[in-house]
């Protein structure tokens, strides 16, 4: 196994991606934030079968964290992630520090409005800000041909996916399945952070999930009844305390009556200070 190479400036990284691209490899990219899980290992897995090179950042992006929320104490396990880099063939690992990605006197962000005060960024404020801001720059130092990106986090990827194209982006940007645990927890690096009896009771997202989705397949098209479901179902369980539970267009993000389209089905729920979200896409015919 050959160890990836790895650079902490973007002359570094953008000489060795134009290296790459010289040789006439397609390059692939999947940004993160490293604590990688088996979740990152399925979009490099991806990466790796549909490009010549591939590119992985590792970078706790300050920017979009909040205040009060976990920068300080996010996991960061290089050497782990440096040997799931190693064992998944990647090429290129860009580890940069927050002054490389931010240096002083860094004054600019971007916003992609309407769809990012919604669902998460409702209580998460300046998230999407944070995490637009991060992937362009990265986009700009990488300059990858197609990007990955999971659908767990699902309003992020949409959020992204209209920033390439408002910003007229040339990245083809992939969005790849959820991986689950085998009782349905969709896989995060914050799981680590759950207690033994928050484990246990943390795939009740995912059961919420499949209940909203059971009903739609037996031809339920009204959301309220759906949502109602869900919420009821959290707030039976131990533990549990809802963000949201919704119900929305995907394309807008925008609750709706009555399911039609390409529909997001959001949930984000508190196990004390862990904050867990998972959702389905589903394709609604009328019913
Ligand atoms: O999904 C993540 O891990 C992060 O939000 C991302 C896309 C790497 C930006 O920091």
């Amino acid at each position: 196994m050959v160890t990836p190479l790895l650079t902490t400036t973007l002359d570094a990284t953008r000489s060795a991606v134009a290296a790459a691209r010289a040789r006439g490899q397609r390059v692939g990219f999947v940004p993160t934030m490293g604590a990688l899980h088996a979740g990152h290992l399925s979009l490099i897995r991806r990466a790796r079968a549909e490009c010549g090179f591939v590119v992985v950042s590792i970078f706790v992006n300050p920017t979009q964290f909040g205040p009060h929320e976990d920068l300080a104490r996010y996991p960061r396990p290089f050497e782990k992630d440096l040997a799931a880099c190693t064992a998944e063939a990647v090429d290129l690992i860009f580890n940069p520090t927050a002054e490389v990605v931010y240096p002083p006197f860094f004054k600019t962000f971007v916003e992609v409005t309407g769809l990012q005060n919604v669902l998460c960024g409702a209580t998460r404020p300046g998230h999407f800000r944070g995490v637009a801001t991060v992937v362009l720059k990265l986009f700009n130092i990488v300059q990858p041909d197609v990007a990955y990106f999971g659908q767990k986090d699902a309003q992020q990827a949409r959020i992204l996916i209209q920033m390439v194209r408002d910003l007229h982006l040339s990245v083809e940007m992939v969005l790849c399945p959820i991986v689950r645990e085998a009782d349905g927890l969709a896989l995060s690096s914050r799981n680590v952070y759950l207690s033994t009896e928050q484990r246990q009771q943390a795939p009740v997202l995912f059961q919420c999930l499949r209940m909203i989705q059971e009903r739609i397949a037996a031809g339920d098209r009204l959301t309220e009844p759906l949502v109602q479901l869900a919420r009821a179902r959290i707030w039976e369980t131990p533990g549990a305390r809802l963000d949201y539970a919704a119900i929305v267009d995907f394309e807008r993000l925008e609750p709706i009556d009555v399911l039609s389209g390409k529909v997001l089905i959001a949930l984000a729920v508190f196990f004390g200070a862990t904050r867990l979200i998972d959702n389905i896409l589903v394709d609604v015919s009328p019913a």
